[in-house]
């Protein structure tokens, strides 16, 4: 049987080893020990359509301007991510988030969205996308700020083509060629 004080000794050890600082909410700040990066090259379509009765990309806020470069125009995706140009192509991802227009006077959106895989080794990984998109550049480059899953603490660049758009439906196909470093 333990007695009071050996108890109330535990009690204070445990609290003083859970609680090293006196806010508690944070670590000992130590030099960082980098592990090695391995790197991963994607290739995919993504499927942005606005059009018809079943889009994956819905504009949730118009401000109320009239203004050529659709400045403010809110979107929010859940594109499909295909292996090749055709819709019909096999899926193997997602791409969901938001962009919006952001240029006031010549039309460039930005765009923050979470790239999810459903398909293979990355299956249940995603790449988080925060960027400009300058669309009216057929080629142009997106940050990769980070990752979750096989794709923890990444960064990287995402090349984009566009291959189709339409600018009245707003209807777009846009290869994507990423490099991924990751641990
Ligand atoms: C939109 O802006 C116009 C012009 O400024 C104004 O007359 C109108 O009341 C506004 N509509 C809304 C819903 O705020
Ligand atoms: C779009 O609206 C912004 C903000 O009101 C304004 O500064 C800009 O000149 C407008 N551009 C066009 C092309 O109307
Ligand atoms: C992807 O992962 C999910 C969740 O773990 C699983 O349900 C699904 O069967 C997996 N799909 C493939 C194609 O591996
Ligand atoms: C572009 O979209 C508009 C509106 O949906 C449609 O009328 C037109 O046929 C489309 N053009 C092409 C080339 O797909």
């Amino acid at each position: 049987m333990m007695n009071r004080s050996l108890i109330l000794g535990l009690i204070l050890v445990l609290s003083t080893a859970t609680a090293p600082s006196c806010h508690g909410y944070y670590s000992k700040t130590v030099p960082y020990k980098p592990r090695p990066q391995k790197v991963t090259h994607l290739h995919f379509f993504l499927h942005d359509t606005m059009s018809g009765n079943n889009p994956s990309a819905v504009l949730i806020v118009r401000p109320n301007i009239t203004n050529t470069t659709n400045f403010g125009n809110t979107v929010v995706t859940d594109d499909a991510l295909t292996v090749g140009p055709d819709a019909k192509s096999e899926v193997i991802g997602n791409a969901q988030g938001l962009w919006v227009s952001t240029g006031k006077n010549f039309p460039t959106l930005s765009v923050y969205m979470d790239f999810g895989f459903t398909q293979g080794e990355f299956n249940g990984s995603s790449i988080s996308v925060f960027s400009r998109n300058p669309i009216t550049q057929t080629e142009r480059q997106l940050a990769v700020v980070g990752g979750r899953g096989k794709f923890e603490m990444a960064k990287g660049v995402a090349n984009l083509k566009t291959i189709f758009v339409n600018f009245t439906s707003g209807d777009a196909i846009v290869e994507y060629h990423v490099t991924v470093i990751h641990y």
